[in-house]
């Protein structure tokens, strides 16, 4: 099975609550609406490449429960492969409890569920998908052994979303693939030192490439994202287009990193710039609607948007 972007990592369901501000510890507060979606960042990544045109596959794992069921539906109706994604027998499906404030931010927590049981097993049982897929992806919400052998025997362009971020500070699996992406919080914990500003981002940078990593994206908020390579050690900041408000950026994250893996799968020869500045561009279409990926663009949403043509906001 030949596949432009396979996935592995978590599905999860997604409980969002709106709310005007995010609570306190401690605090009670009156929520404004509650919606359920389809998340895990393995999933949401899959479906955002999925939706602009890649031919997808996920490795994962679904609780034996009604969620679970609603997910497997869910993922075929997105046209994503789905022949290693399997259900666990007495387990519940992974689950994030997640507050949406007024301004757009947001906080989550997970329960990894059936996603914990993704094992050296299934990397062995999909190296049919693994031999034959253009990008592959991972991130780290699913058991860390596994991810490292997949991303050890991918012979592809692979990309780790080191998110969320390592507990202890394993930084040789980060010299792993050919793409390292975080977001600025990862960046800060990963290298105990605050990134406010795209200063200190430049700096993050710096320190993974001295200890090997190959090209590095740290993804900014509305600042957008800064990366650099061995090809080109100088950071370069690409900035987001005009938006008009962000409602929520839950996914925004998957909605780069998807997309990302979309358009190297598509033409790896197309300048890193220019494939970073689309995927700044869908994530930005994403925060200016509700929801994860029920905010992800399709191609026909993007009018006349091509990747290839576009002049990106960068220096
Ligand atoms: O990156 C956003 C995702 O993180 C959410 O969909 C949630 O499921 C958590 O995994
Ligand atoms: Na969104």
């Amino acid at each position: 099975v030949n596949t432009d972007v396979l996935v592995l990592g978590a599905c999860i369901m997604d409980f969002i609550c709106y709310a005007k501000y995010l609570p306190r510890p401690g605090e009670t507060i009156k929520g404004k609406k509650f919606e359920t979606g389809y998340g895990g960042k393995a999933a949401n990544q899959c479906v955002a490449a999925a939706r602009l045109g890649s031919k997808t596959a996920l490795i994962s794992k679904l609780g034996a429960d009604p969620f679970g069921d609603n997910y497997k539906e869910h993922l075929l109706s997105e046209n994503v492969n789905i022949q290693q994604v399997k259900f666990v027998e007495g387990q519940t499906t992974g689950i994030a409890q997640i507050n949406v404030s007024d301004n757009g931010d947001n906080q989550i927590v997970i329960v990894t569920g059936a996603n914990d049981s993704l094992t050296l097993e299934d990397v062995d049982n999909s190296r049919e998908l693994i031999d034959n897929a253009k990008v592959m992806v991972c991130q780290l919400e699913t058991p860390v052994r596994a991810t490292i052998a997949a991303l050890k025997c991918f012979k592809g362009i692979s990309i780790l979303n080191a998110s969320p971020p390592p507990a202890e500070n394993s930084l040789d699996i980060f010299t792993v693939p050919n793409i390292l992406c975080i977001n600025e919080h990862e960046a800060a914990s990963m290298t105990q030192r605050k990134v406010p500003n795209l200063e200190e981002a430049k700096r993050a940078i710096n320190n993974f490439m001295c200890l090997g990593v190959r090209c590095v994206i740290i993804t900014f908020g509305r600042l957008g994202a800064i990366f650099a390579s061995n090809d080109d050690p100088k950071p370069i900041h690409v900035r987001t287009p005009k938006c008009e408000k962000a409602v929520d950026t839950t996914g925004a994250g998957d909605a780069f990193i998807g997309a990302l893996a979309h358009y190297t799968a598509m033409d790896p020869t197309i300048p890193l710039v220019q494939r970073v500045g689309a995927a700044v561009h869908i994530a930005t279409y994403s925060v200016q609607r509700k929801g994860t990926q029920s905010s992800y663009p399709s191609l026909g949403d993007l009018g006349d948007f091509d990747i290839k043509t576009k002049k990106f906001d960068w220096s």
